[in-house]
């Protein structure tokens, strides 16, 4: 989407250990990481080191919070993963989303992923008002359409998509499981995730096999 849009620098907000930001560089972006935690920036600026691409990354500790230490219209594009449902209030995230405008060019591309009403976590837990709710001892911002429509007041909404189910990983999980319960030993299933995120949120150990598969750990005594 960001080559598409023409955009040769990239500002992450929200970078955390930088998995995005070494993949924009691996694919030969600029781009600027930033995070309120600075533990994640270190270990990202050691692999992009490993990985030969630390000439292409830039590293800044910044809470979003407050205004963006950038020039006005100084950046392509602005990427932020999971960053703007942090426990951030509706006031903030106008404010940060006004200064993600200010530092884009003229044309410039903001992609954001965020939890949102559809989710199965919406509404459980600690409700601290504004939509968002503490699970687990972590606040989320749960987004329903009609923030991402005040959030996008004034800009090009060019796409939204909510993931269908609002399913967490581990019930699609178990869900997948149930599917191939009967499946004869050896077979093979494509998952084919439309959410880009999906794959990545899955353990790399993930293996929805069933025990007596011949490659399951329990049949190979492993
Ligand atoms: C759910 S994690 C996502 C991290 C990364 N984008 C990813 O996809 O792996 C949210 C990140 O936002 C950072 N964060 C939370 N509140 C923040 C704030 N006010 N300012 C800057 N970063 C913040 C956290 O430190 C964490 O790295």
């Amino acid at each position: 989407m960001f080559r598409a849009a023409g955009a040769r620098d990239v500002l992450e907000l929200g970078a955390g250990h930088g998995r995005d930001a070494l993949f924009f560089a691996r694919e030969g972006f600029t781009v600027q990481a930033t995070d309120f935690s600075p533990v994640g920036l270190e270990q990202l600026r050691d692999v992009a080191c490993s990985q030969g691409v630390d000439e292409r990354v830039a590293t800044a500790v910044h809470d979003v919070r407050e205004p963006l230490a950038l020039p006005d219209a100084s950046v392509d594009a602005v990427f932020a993963h999971m960053l703007l449902c942090m426990a951030l209030s509706t006031k903030e995230l106008h404010a940060l989303v006004g200064e993600v405008r200010r530092v884009l060019r003229p044309g410039g591309t903001f992609v954001y992923t965020v939890r949102h009403t559809g989710d199965a976590h919406y509404g459980a837990g600690t409700a601290h008002g504004d939509d968002i709710y503490e699970h687990g001892g972590f606040a989320v911002h749960f987004f329903g359409r009609d923030l991402v429509d005040a959030l996008a007041d004034g800009w090009t909404l060019n796409e939204v998509h909510a993931d269908g189910t609002g399913l967490l990983c581990v019930t699609l999980l178990l869900r997948l499981r149930a599917r191939i319960a009967d499946a004869a030993a050896g077979t093979v299933v494509h998952v084919i995730a439309t959410d880009p995120a999906a794959p990545l949120d899955l353990p790399a150990d993930a293996r929805p096999t069933r025990p007596d598969a011949p490659w399951h750990p329990a049949a190979t005594g492993r």
